[in-house]
């Protein structure tokens, strides 16, 4: 890869789940960019995944994958347990790395993971792949704008039902960090810190069901000058999935929040409201990988879209929120309900 952007940016992908497919299709849309390999926790799955993508290079293990000189950026796709040691995997390798949400499971392992980034002088980002879609970026706009005024209250919510509670499933599974709030609830927070920044009051309650995981979790998040965001996520309740955010002189609504918006509608007290529509072209992954070719093509180490430390400041928000419900993974190291507790 060249400053130049003559050539293309080599990227790696590990492990080859449900997600991996998608971003592999949305990243074939960037014309300067070319998967080169893929690393998975066994051969056959690296083939299979390979095959259908036309990669050349298969690994059967993540460190493998990780020496690959030949690739300057790995999209880790891995459940959020592993996001922590995945992540040092690579960067301590020599890799830029674009990782899935949640970074993390908890804001002391994310330090780590921005501490040994700095110190490699490597990119680091967190894959909250809305952030970059059209409809965020004229939401940005607007806000900057003064559309609606000093926005002073956010609400959201991200959530589904999953038919049975199946411990076999991710989600429900706390060995890999599953449930509402880290898996769902980052995109309500993340669109609450977008808009408001980072709170100084967090109070939650959620629902801790049989496997262990939340089910369903509530979130006020205050400010001290008086903003407020109620965020809601869920994995056994199928909620609106919608998105306003309301300020002192109107609100705008994101509808389809969380099923890719494509639209806005901005209403300021003038009219019924006005629509506007902001479709975006393939499945939408595509946008993030722009990103990340323009900090590496300019040398930039992360995003100003999305800054390592707003990511850092979000999984202190989610720290509280589990303290406050009580949510606690297994051989999870660094995390304390009482450190964590909310302020
Ligand atoms: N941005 C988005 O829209 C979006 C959507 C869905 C999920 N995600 C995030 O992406 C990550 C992966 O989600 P997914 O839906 O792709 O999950 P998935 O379908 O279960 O795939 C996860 C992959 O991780 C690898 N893996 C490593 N350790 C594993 C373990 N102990 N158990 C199971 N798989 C393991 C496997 O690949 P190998 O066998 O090849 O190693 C597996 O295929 C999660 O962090 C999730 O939050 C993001």
């Amino acid at each position: 890869m060249s400053d130049s952007g003559s050539e293309k940016v080599r990227w790696g992908i590990c492990a080859t789940g449900g997600i991996a497919e998608k971003f592999v299709e949305g990243l074939r849309q960037v014309p300067d960019a070319e998967v080169v390999a893929v690393g998975s926790r066994s051969q056959e799955s690296a083939e299979t995944f390979g095959d259908a993508f036309g990669i050349p290079h298969r690994h059967a293990t993540y460190e493998a994958l990780a020496h690959d000189v030949d690739v300057d950026v790995v999209y880790i796709a891995s459940p959020q347990n592993r996001h922590h040691a995945d992540t040092l995997l690579f960067l301590e390798a020599g890799r830029n790395v674009l990782c899935e949400k949640p970074f993390a499971r908890s804001q002391a392992e994310l330090q780590e993971m921005v501490a040994l980034a700095t110190n490699k002088k490597l990119f680091l980002m967190e894959a909250i792949w809305s952030r970059f879609l059209p409809t965020y970026v004229r939401l940005r706009e607007l806000l900057h704008q003064g559309a609606i005024g000093e926005p002073r209250m956010v609400e959201a919510d991200f959530g589904f039902r999953l038919p049975e509670v199946d411990p076999d499933h991710r989600l429900f599974d706390p060995d890999r960090a599953g449930g509402g709030l880290l898996d769902l609830g980052i995109y309500p927070v993340q669109l609450a810190s977008m808009v408001l920044g980072t709170p100084n009051h967090v109070g939650a309650a959620g629902h801790i069901g049989t496997t262990g995981v939340d089910e369903q979790v509530a979130m006020v998040l205050g400010h001290d000058d008086g903003a407020l965001a109620v965020l809601h996520a869920a994995i056994r309740t199928s909620t609106s999935c919608g998105a306003r955010i309301s300020g002192t002189e109107g609100h705008i609504v994101i509808p389809a929040f969380m099923h890719v918006p494509q639209a806005l509608i901005l209403d300021n007290g003038v009219g019924d409201g006005e629509r506007l529509d902001l479709p975006m072209d393939g499945n939408g992954y595509h946008y993030q990988v722009q990103e990340v070719h323009d900090c590496l093509r300019s040398g930039r180490i992360q995003s100003d879209i999305l800054p390592l430390d707003e990511s850092l400041a979000m999984m202190g928000t989610l720290d509280q929120i589990r303290a406050e419900i009580g949510l606690v993974y297994p051989g999870e190291a660094g995390f304390d309900t009482a450190d964590s507790a909310s302020v």
